[in-house]
């Protein structure tokens, strides 16, 4: 079975073909670098010992991406690709407007074209905005989202579902995620942000090695049990994993199916500083900030229902997590760069 990963070359992308690999299918990516390196790919051939097939391209050449399809007989497409920054968004709703929908657009058009109607889509907890309640179950009603990246998988999920209602051979499976961490064992693949991090844990990772001088932490007064905020971290591999036993329930033609992939339980900014002050062996230093605007108090999973239907858990806990993101780290200061 051949997958198209598009966005393959980005952080979550990247760990899923490793375990497409691993599972024996076929991976083909599309990526057009934009947030990523071509060294990505090469380190997942390295990993699995086995090949890739790489296109350079932007989604939204409907071009190439016709001729992709023509040229690959595709059976299932996971899409990742996409702009992902919030505070970015929110400066630039256009090019993320553009990026998300068209590109989504042109990724389904040729999908259409070819006969390809089975579609494993990277959706976030963030399309549940404030949470009705916690834990939250897939029965929790969409909330409003605070910023235009938000809204684009808001967006985009009803749109994929549209297209199911339209013509019951589409499979589609949208994926929540919650808040995805850590690296691959090997230390060979990892998240490499440009710039100064907007995530928690790329921030810490990166005062912990040195590059930034203190974690700046966005409130201590919510309602939470230390006054941080909670969130449900959960190890990257498990996330890719969840990918592939997503491909085994899509092979059921199960038709629009969403799950939540988290794991149940949640940290707060303290219990995460405190967990990578011990994988990277020192304190990690922090400072308490004003709250940061648009933020939430908690947000984690009720995660049965990918139990139940996927046969998916995740593994890992936050020491494991905390561990690999150092890993990959300290084996690349500078990320993929050299
Ligand atoms: P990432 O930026 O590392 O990966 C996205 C990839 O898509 C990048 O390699 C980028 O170059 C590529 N891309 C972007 N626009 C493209 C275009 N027009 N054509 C071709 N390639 C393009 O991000 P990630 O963290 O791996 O996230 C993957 C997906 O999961 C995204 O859709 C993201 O919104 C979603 N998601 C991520 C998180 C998270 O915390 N990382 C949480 C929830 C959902
Ligand atoms: C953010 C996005 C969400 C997106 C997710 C993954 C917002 C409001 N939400 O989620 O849409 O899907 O990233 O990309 O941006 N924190 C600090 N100091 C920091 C960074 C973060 O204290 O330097 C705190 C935050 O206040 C929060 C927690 O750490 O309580 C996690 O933050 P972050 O990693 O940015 O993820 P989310 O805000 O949950």
């Amino acid at each position: 079975m051949k997958i198209l990963v598009t966005g393959g070359a980005g952080y979550i992308g990247s760990h899923t073909c490793v375990e497409l690999l691993n599972a024996g299918y076929e991976v083909v990516i599309l990526d057009n670098l934009y947030n990523s390196s071509k060294k990505a790919v090469d380190r997942i051939e390295e990993i699995t010992g086995k090949k890739v097939t790489f296109y350079e391209n932007d989604m939204l050449d409907a071009d190439a991406m016709e001729s992709l399809f023509s040229k690959e007989k595709i059976d299932c497409v996971i899409h990742f690709a996409g702009l992902k920054a919030v505070g970015e968004s929110v400066a630039k709703p256009l090019e993320y407007y553009k990026n998300n929908i068209q590109g989504t657009l042109c990724i389904v058009e040729a999908m259409r074209n070819h006969g390809c109607k089975n579609i494993i889509f990277s959706s976030s907890a963030t399309v549940y905005g404030d949470p009705a309640f916690v834990p939250i179950t897939e029965e929790c009603p969409k909330g409003t989202p605070t910023n235009p990246y938000g809204w684009t998988k808001s967006m985009l999920e009803q749109i994929l579902t549209d297209l199911h209602t339209a013509d019951e051979e589409w499979n589609i499976i949208l994926l929540r995620y919650f808040n995805p961490i850590g690296a691959h064992k090997s230390g060979l693949i990892g998240e490499d942000p440009k710039g100064i991090p907007n995530n928690l844990l790329p921030y810490v990772a990166q005062v912990a090695i040195g590059k930034l001088e203190c974690v700046g932490v966005f409130g201590d007064d919510y309602d939470t049990p230390d006054g941080t905020g909670v969130r449900d971290y959960i190890h990257v591999v498990d996330l890719a994993l969840g990918h592939v036993k997503a491909i085994d329930k899509i092979k059921e033609k199960p038709g629009v199916k969403i799950y939540n992939l988290g794991t149940g339980n949640g940290y707060s900014v303290l219990d995460v500083i405190k967990a990578f002050s011990k994988a990277c062996g020192h304190e990690v230093p922090y400072q308490i900030k004003p709250r940061r605007a648009g933020d939430i108090a908690t947000c984690y999973s009720d995660a049965s229902l990918a139990k139940k239907e996927l046969g998916w858990e995740a593994q890992y806990g936050i020491e494991e997590m905390c561990a690999d993101s150092w890993k990959w780290q300290s084996m690349n200061p500078d990320g993929y760069k050299d």
